[in-house]
């Protein structure tokens, strides 16, 4: 059975203190996670030692960071490795989230840079795509995504892709509180997934968690995540807040 994921992505949020009254209420909430349940937590990079510790009792809780370079080491001021979460025990990594692509220009071809490394590093990345409103409106939301795919992942090989969470989350949708329909998510799931499976196999494309991402909340979690090739979801504003959160992670089927 492939894994359903409630990602938390806290993006720049919250001071250490806010931090680990966050995830110590979520922790001692008892949530009993079933072995293909997972909860992440992309937390900032200064809390991600603070954050892997208080994560490290827990059943199947991981810790992400929200980026990585898409450079070894040297002379990047201000730049973390993929080496360096590594060397932290840090499992996951989100890797071309919107707001990177669309604030910090960042480009398919550094992605796909950036997911070698954190491939190279032992770091399973949670690959981020999405259309903006303009391509929805136009429906052609399949065709972008497709490049986006085309150009960050599918050079990878299928033992390397088997290892990739992807998310897909429309920009429109992100931070906007209007979510896409369960049945929309579904559609453009499934196609994400007919295009793994040409690529890779069917076998590989039915073992990679699809996440859908765009004003997930309590309310419509459970509706959303129960679509056949939903496998969670990739959350902002929602996993800011224990009770919120912890009601999605209940939601996972
Ligand atoms: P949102 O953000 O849940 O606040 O819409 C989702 C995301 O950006 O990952």
């Amino acid at each position: 059975m492939r894994k359903k994921i409630a990602a938390a992505n806290w993006k720049m949020n919250l001071t250490i203190d806010q931090a680990s009254t966050l995830l110590e209420d979520i922790t001692s909430a008892q949530l009993a996670l079933a072995t293909h349940q997972l909860a992440i937590f992309a937390v900032p990079f200064p809390y991600l030692s603070l954050a892997n510790n208080l994560v490290a009792t827990q059943q199947n809780m991981f810790i992400a960071a929200q980026n990585c370079s898409d450079k070894a080491a040297g002379a990047y001021t201000g730049e973390v490795s993929a080496n360096m979460l590594q060397s932290m025990q840090i499992p996951f990594v989100v890797i071309g989230h919107s707001e990177r692509r669309e604030i910090f220009n960042e480009s398919n071809a550094q992605l796909a840079a950036k997911t070698d490394i954190a491939l190279a590093n032992g770091l399973t990345p949670i690959f981020c795509c999405g259309e903006p409103l303009a391509v929805r409106e136009e429906n052609n939301q399949n065709e972008y995504v497709a490049a986006q795919l085309q150009a960050s992942l599918f050079h990878l090989s299928a033992e390397q892709m088997s290892k990739v969470v992807i998310a897909y989350e429309p920009i429109w949708a992100i931070g906007t509180g209007k979510t896409a329909t369960s049945e929309q998510a579904q559609i453009i799931h499934a196609y994400i997934r007919s295009l793994i499976a040409t690529q890779y196999g069917e076998s590989i494309a039915d073992e990679i968690s699809i996440l859908y991402g765009g004003s997930v909340k309590a309310s419509n979690a459970v509706e959303i995540f129960s679509q056949p090739d939903v496998d969670g979801g990739l959350v902002g504003g929602a996993s800011l807040q224990a009770a919120e959160f912890i009601a999605i992670i209940n939601a996972l089927p």
